[in-house]
């Protein structure tokens, strides 16, 4: 079984990331990063789902803010506490202790060559570590993230918003040589929860329950902001290639982050030209391709599988909701 560690920013589709990680793969830990909300409430947050989701998974806290610019929230569709719309329980556990750059690579040491990380909110965690221990890159088997377009971006008209909240993080990823797998919003946005899937969460159990609170809330927030009919199941995406490998489809090409200041900042620049061999010949320092970008999905397939699996969480006792 494919061992995974989720680096996320929870974050209501993050959230579902994590069960759906737990349900069908070896979760080995949980990061947390700034970005749906501070770091203190993604982290706390995590603490929660992990607990509500009965999981024995080690999480540990990580970046408060991006290597370079603006620290930003994403409170406007994620609310004040990260993941609002239902009342998750208290954490009956806490963190490890160990600063989730650290954690990263001592998981990644312990699973030489075995672990993917799937980054699903701002790379920030990711790419210090791959700063601080260079070995990182070799023995780690991959990296599939949620971020980046091909299309058109959620922050800026370009930029995806857990690129765009740390380019210079991202482009350490995409300069690493770690195999890559990159689902952005061109896809995950056809994997669109809608209000009769969200009936069918509700009445299904405590975890179904508290999904369907929590995407009635993600879509209003989705629509008022986005004007989309229904809510993206972003992050459980970067995980397709190792659960439902047949409902997507990857182009390996070259991938570069706009860096610069201005509109471009955060794009995720993928050349797709079909350029021939003789062509090639003549480009000075063409880029080799370095990320496999997904460029098709079975949209409601996902959304009939990612539903299924919450509905048929068959996990622990659950504990009662705590104080809000
Ligand atoms: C990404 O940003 C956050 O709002 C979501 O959790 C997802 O990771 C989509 O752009
Ligand atoms: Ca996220």
């Amino acid at each position: 079984m494919q061992k995974v560690l989720i680096d996320c920013d929870p974050g209501h589709d993050d959230a579902i990331a994590i069960l759906y990680a737990a349900t069908h793969l070896d979760l080995v830990g949980i990061s947390t990063v700034y970005g749906n909300q501070t770091v203190e409430k993604t982290t706390a947050n995590a603490l929660s789902l992990a607990t509500l989701f009965g999981l024995d998974v080690p999480v540990a806290q990580g970046c408060a803010a991006p290597l370079a610019g603006r620290l930003r929230h994403g409170g406007d569709i994620h609310g004040k506490t990260g993941i609002d719309g239902a009342e998750l329980p208290a954490p009956d556990r806490g963190t490890t202790g160990m600063h989730a750059v650290d954690f990263i690579i001592e998981m990644a040491s312990k699973h030489r060559g075995e672990l993917v990380l799937c980054p699903t909110g701002p790379m920030t965690n990711v790419g210090m570590a791959l700063r601080k221990e260079p070995r990182l890159a070799e023995w780690l088997k991959g990296i599939s993230l949620m971020g980046g377009t091909t299309q058109i971006g959620n922050t800026t008209p370009v930029a995806e918003f857990n690129i765009w909240c740390d380019p210079e993080a991202a482009d350490l990823l995409f300069r690493s040589g770690v195999p890559l797998w990159m689902a952005g919003l061109n896809v995950t946005r056809q994997a669109g929860i809608g209000p009769a899937d969200i009936d069918r969460l509700a009445g299904s159990g405590p975890v179904g329950d508290t999904f369907a609170g929590l995407f009635a809330f993600f879509l209003d927030s989705l629509r008022q902001v986005h004007g989309l009919a229904t809510a993206s199941l972003h992050d459980p995406c970067a995980l397709l290639p190792f659960i439902r490998p047949d409902l997507v489809t990857y182009r390996e090409v070259p991938v570069e982050i706009a860096l610069a200041q201005g509109p471009t900042r955060g794009m995720t620049v993928c050349d797709f030209r079909t350029l021939t061999p003789k062509a090639l010949e003549n480009i000075q320092g063409m880029a080799r391709p370095n990320c496999r970008v997904a460029v098709g999905i079975d949209g409601p397939a996902v959304v009939a599988h990612i539903v299924s699996a919450i509905t048929g969480w068959s996990g622990r006792k659950l504990p009662q909701p705590g104080p809000a």
